[in-house]
């Protein structure tokens, strides 16, 4: 199993290039599954889920071919599939492929919509908490689709298609609304989803089911209203900046000092991280190229946040933050609201010397003077990536255990590191 190994204290400077956003590539590659039609999606990150979704796919017999790179193309250009799920061979998603990301989950909705019927594995466990689909089940029956629980999986079926309706969400889920919109998108008449998640990735997905003829006003909003049409075609849709990976190497920058440009990254996608980053005496800005970092010298000084559906400060750069305050002149408080139990990285940053007090959802975070490098590990991809985070300003080496959780969401993290002077390296087998 790969491995990271870091030796801390060299500040960052130069450019990282920001790639696709995993959490919109995810569902925009499900929602090939609603046409016969060939959906183009530039843009596409490498990553180990985008691999896996592929092999997901692929059982339902969708085709995917990735384009090869061509001459000029830049070394960090994102991958282009061409998405063609021209024929479904299988509608039931087996748990062993679905145990492996939770996303998959989400192939109910378009399956149910195009096919009448679905059979797809609960999704189980999941290290940040136990993340239930009730909410994505809800919103299926709401558009007329039959829901049945056998042996562990989720059938759903609407023999004559599903209808138009009312979706309410008691809690914000951008799965459920995910689910809802790409169910609607194929329904009969028209559905009105409220308080839907306001993340940019569904405005993203709703942008191009609209390409692919859907009719979907208000992605983005609270409140989503679907026009279900009897059919969707083909269409080319380039996948949004991703705001985890902004955020992630701009606390990096934050946490090892220097100057860089996060290239293509756009803040409006991640606002509530830029304030906080401000706030904790950061300099940020933005140019035409994308946003710069920088923070030369002056101490770090701490926040208190709690973690909010969009436009709050992601659940997903919790744990980075975390990383970023273990050295602050000062105590911070993180409330994490969305997941229970989303702090498995408080004992492995305990490792480094941090001093972190975990009370319920609230972690109260003591800065220190220095961190000391140490063999860690993580149980998420975000929970690691926070560990090379702490690495990057830790005295000596850190070693990262466990790797395979930083591929799935990361696309070639150490060389973009690297690239800007930090002494990072994988260490192979
Ligand atoms: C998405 O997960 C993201 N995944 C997660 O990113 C992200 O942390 C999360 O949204 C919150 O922003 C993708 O986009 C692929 P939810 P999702 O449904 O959709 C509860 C990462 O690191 N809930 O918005 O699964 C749930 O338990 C990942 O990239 C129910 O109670 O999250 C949680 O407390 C991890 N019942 C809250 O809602 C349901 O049926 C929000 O979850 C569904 C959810």
């Amino acid at each position: 199993m790969d491995r990271i190994r870091i030796t801390g204290g060299r500040p960052l400077t130069g450019t990282i290039p920001i790639s696709g956003a995993k959490n919109a590539t995810l569902p925009l590659m499900i929602a090939s599954l609603l046409t016969e039609d060939t959906l183009i999606l530039d843009n596409v990150p490498r990553l180990a889920d985008v691999a896996q979704l592929q092999r997901i796919l692929g059982n339902h017999g969708v085709d995917v071919m990735v384009n090869g790179k061509r001459p000029g193309d830049s070394e960090y250009q994102g991958q282009t599939l061409h998405i063609s799920a021209a024929r479904i061979v299988d509608t039931t998603a087996p748990y062993e492929l679905v145990s492996k990301m939770r996303a998959s989950f989400w192939v109910i909705a378009p399956l149910v919509a195009r096919m009448g019927e679905a059979r797809v594995s609960m999704p189980g466990g999941c290290a940040i908490g136990t993340r239930p689909v009730d909410l994505l089940i809800m919103a299926l029956e709401q558009l007329g689709a039959d829901i049945d629980i056998d042996g562990g999986y989720v059938i759903a079926r609407a023999k004559s298609g599903l209808r138009g309706g009312e979706v309410v969400f008691p809690k914000v889920t951008v799965g459920g609304t995910h689910t809802a919109m790409m169910a609607a998108a194929l329904a009969n008449g028209t559905s009105v989803i409220e308080n839907a998640a306001r993340e940019p990735e569904i405005r993203d997905v709703a942008d191009c089911l609209n390409k692919m003829g859907a009719k979907i006003t208000g992605a983005g909003t609270a409140r989503i209203v679907i026009e279900g049409v009897p059919r969707l075609s083909g269409a080319r849709h380039s996948v949004l900046p991703d705001r985890i990976e902004t955020g992630t190497y701009a606390m990096a920058v934050a946490m090892a000092g220097g100057d860089v440009l996060l290239e293509g990254a756009r803040p409006e996608l991640l606002q509530a991280a830029l304030d906080i980053l401000t706030e904790a005496g950061v300099e940020v800005s933005t140019t035409n190229a994308g946003i710069r970092i920088a923070r030369n010298g002056a101490g770090l000084s701490p926040v208190e946040v709690a973690t909010d559906p969009f436009p709050g400060f992601p659940t997903d750069l919790q744990a980075q933050l975390m990383a970023l305050m273990t050295r602050a002149r000062g105590t911070s408080r993180i409330t994490e609201t969305i997941f229970e139990n989303r702090f498995m990285h408080v004992q492995e940053l305990a490792r480094f010397g941090a001093r972190i007090h975990l009370d319920g959802e609230t972690a109260t975070i003591e800065g220190v003077d220095k961190l000391k490098g140490a063999p860690v590990m993580a149980t998420d991809l975000r929970a690691s990536v926070s560990l090379v985070i702490a690495a990057l300003a830790a005295e000596g080496e850190t070693i990262v255990n466990r790797v395979y959780h930083l591929d799935r969401g990361f696309e070639r993290l150490e060389d973009k590191l690297a690239r800007c002077g930090a002494d990072i390296a994988r260490i192979s087998g």
